[in-house]
This record gives structure tokens, C-alpha cells and sequence, in this order.
């Protein structure tokens, strides 16, 4: 069961105003990382087949909030109802995706496209759809196939460690992935090639991305070029944030200042065709004297 959004011009207005919320609390309270693995936990539990779980705010449900894998998450529910209270009209599931989309830019990472509309969901997915830390590829591969996504969604999905650290007292792992926890790049997959380092942590899951060869090549690809990490981890993202999603078709889409780039290009068009056929009537007419 699910409550409907209605993405009208106020719904947008109440996401901008959120945005800007968000970007002030992210960077006041260092709370990048955490925010992102909200939004990251609240989708990962998508089931393609059953079409069940995913992007819903189903995460701040007390019984899925005490699932092994969202230990600590408690942190970030409780930071985003702050913003919550202020916009009671954004839905959580839109919330939650909105802190992750912000989290990357405010860290420096690549702007990913949000599209609201997400529905609340009151049921929460059973234990154990999201991936365990110490297994390896076929288990990496069984949970994000069954979301529908691929092997270079894996790879790029998993910089999201760039940002970050594991607490003993959650996890049971500990350290950061990366010298700057707090900055968004391809570090993490410089990190990956080196080996082990010592005050770096490399989860098993993070391992075996350059032990499959599958993996690898995305990995190899990612710590040479960032844009292309950007690129495709951007890409990932979206696909990630909107599982199971689809968008009301009455949305929204463009921000004002879109609508401004659109049109002034269609504005421009208007002007091309218009000298165009002036020039050809202008043409036919010298010839014809
Ligand atoms: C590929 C499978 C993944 C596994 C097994 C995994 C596992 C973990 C574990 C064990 C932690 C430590 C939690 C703690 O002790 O605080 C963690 C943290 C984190 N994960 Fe993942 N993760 C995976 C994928 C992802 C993805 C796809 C993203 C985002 C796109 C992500 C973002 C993060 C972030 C940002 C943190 C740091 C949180 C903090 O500093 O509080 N992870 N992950």
C-alpha cells in the first residue's frame, strides 16, 4: 500500500526548497557519507521480479531500520525528518534519494538528474536483500542482478565508497576506503589497485572487484579517467534511485531555468527556420527576374 504524490509546480518548489535545506545540513554536519548509504540501503532492497522493495522510505520503518545492514542508519532517518518537518509535503522516499543525490554533489561528485514522484510504502522488504560484505562475486551478482542492474552498475555503484568509513560498532569493519572521506572522486579505485594499504579499508566485496575479470576492466578504466567514473557512476545512480519507479507523466520535469535554455533554443530555431525560408523566397525571386 501506497500513498500517492502529486508532483505539481508546488511539489517542485518544495523540493528545490529541500535541496537547498539539505545542502546547507550535509556540509554543516560532515554528514555526506552516511546520507548516501540512506539513500543507497532505502533502494538496494529493490526485487525486479516481485517488483517489491526499492526506493520507498520503507528504511525508516523501525523493523527494517534494525536489519544487520542498516545499523547506524538510525542517524541519518533521524537527520532527514529535520528537513521532513519543514517540507511534510515531499514524501520520504523522494527525501531519502533527494540526501543521497545531494550528498555526492556537495562532496564534489557529479550532479545526478532527480525526478520526484516516489510513492511511501508502509510494508517493509524482509531481511537480507542487501549484500554481505564478506562474500564475494556470484553473491554481489545474485543481489544487484535481482534489482536489474549490471556488472558496470556494481563497479561504479561501489565508489560510492569513496566517500566515507566503516565503524566497528556497526559493521563490525573499521577506517575509511580513502585518504579524504569527505570528497567525492575516483580515489577509491586508485586505493582498489594498490593492494593492501595499511589505514585503508578494502571489504571483501571491494576485493573482489579486481579479482573478477568482468569487474576489473571497469575498475582499471575508472582509476585512469574520472570523468568517466562520474560519467557512469551518475548514470548508475539514477538507475539505482528509481528502481521500480516510474515517473508521473504529469511531472514536472524541467527546472525554470531549463525552461529558459529551452526556450531560448527553441527561440533560435524559430529564427533559423525563419531566415531560412526568407533566403529561399529571396533566391526564387531574383531568379525568376
Ligand atoms: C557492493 C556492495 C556493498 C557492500 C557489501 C557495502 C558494505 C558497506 C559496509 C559494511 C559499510 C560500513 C558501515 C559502517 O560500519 O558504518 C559501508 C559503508 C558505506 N557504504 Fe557501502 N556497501 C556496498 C555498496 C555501496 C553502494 C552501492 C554505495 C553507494 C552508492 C555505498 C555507500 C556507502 C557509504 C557512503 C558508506 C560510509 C557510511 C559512513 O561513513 O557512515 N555502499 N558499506
Amino acid at each position: 500500500m501506497a500513498a500517492t504524490v502529486v508532483v505539481d509546480a508546488e511539489y517542485m518548489k518544495e523540493i528545490e526548497r529541500a535541496r537547498r535545506k539539505l545542502r546547507a545540513l550535509i556540509s554543516s554536519k560532515n554528514c555526506a557519507p552516511i546520507m548516501l548509504r540512506l539513500a543507497w540501503h532505502d533502494a538496494g532492497t529493490y526485487d525486479a521480479k516481485t517488483k517489491t522493495g526499492g526506493p520507498n522510505g520503507s528504511i525508516r520503518n523501525e523493523l527494517e531500520l534494525k536489519h544487520d545492514a542498516n545499523s547506524g542508519l538510525k542517524i541519518a532517518v533521524d537527520l532527514c525528518e529535520e528537513i521532513k518537518a519543514k517540507h511534510p509535503k515531499i514524501s520520504y522516499a523522494d527525501l531519502y534519494q533527494l540526501a543521497g543525490v545531494v550528498a555526492v554533489e556537495v562532496t564534489g561528485g557529479p550532479t545526478i538528474d532527480f525526478v520526484p514522484g516516489r510513492k511511501d510504502a508502509i510494508v517493509s522488504p524482509e531481511e537480507g536483500r542487501l549484500p554481505d560484505a564478506k562474500q564475494g562475486a556470484s553473491h554481489l551478482r545474485d543481489v544487484f542482478y535481482r534489482m536489474g542492474l549490471s556488472d558496470q552498475d556494481i563497479v561504479a555503484l561501489s565508489g560510492g565508497h569513496t566517500l566515507g568509513k566503516a565503524h566497528r560498532e556497526r559493521s563490525g569493519f573499521d577506517g575509511p576506503w580513502t585518504k579524504e572521506p569527505l570528497q567525492f572522486d575516483n580515489s577509491y579505485f586508485l586505493e582498489l589497485l594498490k593492494g593492501d594499504s595499511k589505514g585503508f579499508l578494502k571489504l571483501p566485496t571491494d576485493k573482489v572487484l579486481v579479482e573478477d575479470p568482468e569487474f576489473r576492466q571497469f575498475v582499471e578504466i575508472y582509476a585512469k579517467d574520472e570523468e568517466a567514473f562520474f560519467r557512469d557512476y551518475a548514470a548508475s545512480h539514477k538507475k539505482l534511485s528509481e528502481l521500480g519507479f516510474t515517473p508521473p507523466t504529469h511531472c514536472f520535469k524541467l527546472p525554470v531555468k531549463n525552461c529558459g535554455a529551452l526556450a531560448q533554443t527553441t527561440f533560435g530555431v524559430a529564427v533559423a527556420a525563419t531566415v531560412a525560408i526568407f533566403s529561399y523566397f529571396y533566391e526564387i525571386n531574383r531568379r525568376v527576374k
